[in-house]
């Protein structure tokens, strides 16, 4: 299409966003975390965790030479906490391999861990304002909408053909108006549910506008049902202190500080007493709670546990018993949080 780009460059600069935070440097570790905040999480919500985390870490160097746990914390809340290990893993790299700067080369950006290449791209248009094609679902859903591309578009065919228009659709100027402009249409027009196609720059030429199917395109992900997982999480408080476990380093909130788990046929007492050495009152069963992960449903059945006695306070390695206040600081999963203000209210 001869006037994609101009199209999308024009209605950027009158209707696109212009004042985000990251907009206003050109510094490339800026602009890479935004890009890793903002993959799966919207503006709205990464903007405070943005403005935080360049305050504590405000180059690479501050952020190589943090504990992942002081990351994590500043991370806690945001969810897809893989992004955040990987995110201290590269600065260490970069400190390592390249200087402390932050590469120039694209397939040296893609070679850092957690940076596809939608998001090398990104970085490269706005930090160096290279000529690169992004693919990021927001734009997957555009280009499959007005070029009427059939199938899911997370399929490998879907894909490449996909990659391909992103590439021959590059404008010869203006690549940072257009890139920008390209993701604002897909976060703020060209929505999955009801799209504002009548304001969109495109719809004159957009193949499923015309032909009435912006609701069928993209094609969604063929469902799989999720398995169930069940799980008994241990609120256990002793003296104005929660009992804190911390994760392993791979699998699902690696690394996060947690509730120590049972499985939901163990005996809540016979649990604490054989893992914690912790004697409780009566369990108090608080509401269910319901989390979902990309490849599973997890059920939560959290229950409070007063501890009558507990045989050395000092925990096991990897066990924190922590003031309910402080608590609240460490780098904890949502729901994690939520039970803990919970738990904080019955004392
Ligand atoms: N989504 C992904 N990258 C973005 C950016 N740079 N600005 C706004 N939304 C985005």
């Amino acid at each position: 299409m001869k006037d994609f780009a101009d199209r999308i460059i024009s209605w950027q600069k009158r209707h696109g966003r212009h004042n985000l935070p990251w907009q206003k440097v050109r510094d490339p570790y800026r602009i890479w975390l935004s890009e890793i905040m903002l993959q799966q999480t919207q503006v709205v919500t990464v903007i405070p965790y943005y403005l935080r985390f360049v305050e504590r870490f405000p180059d690479i160097k501050s952020l190589a030479c943090a504990s992942l746990d002081e990351v994590l914390t500043l991370w806690s809340g945001l969810g897809y906490y893989s992004r955040a290990a990987n995110l201290h893993c590269a600065a260490q790299i970069i400190m390592n391999e390249h200087r402390g700067i932050f590469p120039r080369n694209f397939d040296s950006i893609t070679k850092l861990p957690g940076i596809g290449r939608s998001t090398a791209a990104a970085i490269c248009v706005f930090a160096y304002r290279q000529k690169r094609a992004i693919l990021d679902g927001n734009v997957k859903r555009v280009l499959a909408r007005c070029f009427g591309v059939a199938g899911y578009p997370g399929e490998k065919k879907v894909q490449e053909q996909l990659w391909r228009k992103s590439e021959a659709l590059l404008p010869k100027r203006g690549i940072r108006a257009y890139t920008q402009g390209l993701m604002d249409l897909g976060a703020e027009v060209c929505l999955r549910r009801n799209p504002d196609c009548p304001t969109c720059p495109l719809h004159r030429c957009c193949v499923a506008y015309k032909a009435g199917r912006v609701n069928e395109l993209p094609a969604p992900k063929p469902r799989k049902a999720l398995p169930h997982r069940q799980t008994v999480m241990l609120i256990l408080l002793h003296k104005g202190e929660v009992l804190l476990v911390k994760r392993p380093p791979a699998g699902v909130w690696a690394s996060m500080w947690s509730f120590p788990e049972i499985a939901p046929e163990d005996e809540v007492h016979a649990a604490c007493a054989g893992r914690f050495a912790a004697r409780v009152k009566e369990p108090k069963w608080l509401p269910p709670l319901q989390h979902g992960f990309s490849h599973f449903e997890l059920n939560i059945r959290p229950v409070l546990l007063q501890v009558d006695s507990v045989k050395q306070q000092a925990a096991e390695p990897g066990q924190l018993w922590l003031n309910l206040n402080d608590a609240q600081h460490a780098a904890l999963p949502a729901p994690v949080r939520k039970l803990l203000q919970q738990a904080a209210a019955y004392t």
